[in-house]
């Protein structure tokens, strides 16, 4: 791609060897339905609908009228002590997909947040009812669940823990990974 073309100094990839990243930069400008286009041409396949984030495709016409639509309407209120109707149906939605009196929902903006909130209403749900003691969580090696300190505490893949060791929660536990080629697999046709 043509470096030229990008001042790449100011923004940080995540999980990505930034220095190397400039030297060889894979950038996209564009994406519809299931690929992407890069700077220079070439159309890429959204193998992984960006980590399925876009499982309906890309440049969707319901989904972008939908959401210029919302823009044009109410385009963002915070959610600290106010409400706004759209959260309020999106709510009773997944409510009504979830299964049992799983009810409740709780918006956050990423998987990262997700998890750690949740470790938090699973804290405050024991707590509240007396049983604050129940305060251990367990992860399973080579989980992941996120970038923040909770997600990270539960997630058990070791180069993310590794600089962070000292501030991770104290009171977690891993089972170890499910994956056992050893003796899950069949090797070169033989058991186990
Ligand atoms: C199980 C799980 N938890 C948390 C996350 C973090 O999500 P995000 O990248 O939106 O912060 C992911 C992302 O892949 C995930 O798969």
């Amino acid at each position: 791609m043509a470096k030229e073309n990008f001042n790449m100094e100011n923004h940080w990839l995540p999980f990505t060897p930034n220095r190397h990243f400039r030297q060889h930069p894979r950038v996209f400008v564009a994406a519809d339905g299931m690929t992407f286009t890069t700077d220079d041409g070439r159309k890429v396949l959204d193998g992984v609908s960006s980590l399925w984030c876009v499982g309906a495709g890309h440049n969707r016409r319901p989904i972008n009228e939908a959401i210029k639509a919302q823009l044009d309407t109410l385009d963002y209120a915070t959610a600290f002590q106010v409400g706004n109707d759209k959260a309020f149906k999106a709510a009773e939605m997944i409510a009504a997909l979830a299964p049992g009196d799983l009810n409740k929902v709780l918006f956050c903006n990423s998987g990262s947040e997700a998890a750690d909130t949740s470790m938090k209403v699973a804290l405050a749900y024991h707590r509240t009812r007396g049983e604050g003691h129940r305060s251990v969580f367990i992860g399973r090696e080579r989980g992941y669940h996120g970038a923040g300190l909770g997600g990270m505490s539960v997630g058990g893949i070791p180069a993310n823990r590794k600089v962070f060791s000292t501030a991770l929660l104290p009171r977690v536990d891993h089972l170890r990974f499910i994956h056992d080629p050893l003796n899950h697999a069949f090797i070169n046709g033989v058991e186990p």
